[in-house]
């Protein structure tokens, strides 16, 4: 059960450049580099149409989750992690929930995101959200690193 807020990174935060530090020293330790937006993580983050929720316990960083929407036509997840010695605490699902609600209020009727085929956890959670498979993209990540693209209609309502 979780039991962290979640936070919303905000411009203005006077911990942005800390936040931000702490994901990118995650996003280096949990992903490998063809996979990594370390280099340019702050870089996304200030995109106008983009936005960073953080689950925080304690005052430690324990997950995120990246989405934007860049248009009004669909939104999309790009990415999401819990530290490995958090998992399988329900953390990543609230993540995940909330950056679905986040989009929902963007009035987008589709979210997209794409995961490599071999991350079981990731490809469960998502499915157990509602995402559907839309297609394999063979080399997306590497030569040898596949994804699968996936989305998730939202309702008119
Ligand atoms: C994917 C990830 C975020 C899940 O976070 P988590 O906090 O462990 O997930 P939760 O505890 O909220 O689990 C929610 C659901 O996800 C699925 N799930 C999570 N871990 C799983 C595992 N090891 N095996 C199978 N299903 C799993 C289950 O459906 C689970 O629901 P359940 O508890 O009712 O079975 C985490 O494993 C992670 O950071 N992985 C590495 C990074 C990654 O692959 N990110 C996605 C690609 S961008």
């Amino acid at each position: 059960m979780a039991t962290g807020p979640i936070v919303e990174l905000h411009r203005n935060s006077g911990d942005w450049d800390e936040i931000v530090a702490e994901i990118v020293k995650l996003e280096r330790k949990i992903f490998p580099k063809h996979e990594s937006l370390a280099t340019f993580f702050d870089q996304e983050l200030r995109k106008k149409n983009s936005g960073l929720l953080y689950l925080d316990i304690n005052g430690e960083v324990v997950g995120y989750v990246l989405y934007s929407w860049p248009s009004s036509l669909y939104a999309s997840i790009a990415k999401l992690a819990v530290k490995e010695q958090w998992r399988r605490q329900g953390h990543g699902e609230i993540l995940l929930k909330a950056a679905i609600e986040k989009c929902r209020t963007r009035k987008v009727s589709r979210i997209l995101l794409h995961v490599d085929p071999m991350r079981t956890p990731a490809l469960t959670l998502y499915r157990k959200q509602g995402f559907q498979v839309d297609t394999l993209i063979e080399g997306y990540y590497s030569s040898d690193r596949s994804a699968y693209r996936m989305y998730l209609d939202l309702d008119a309502n």
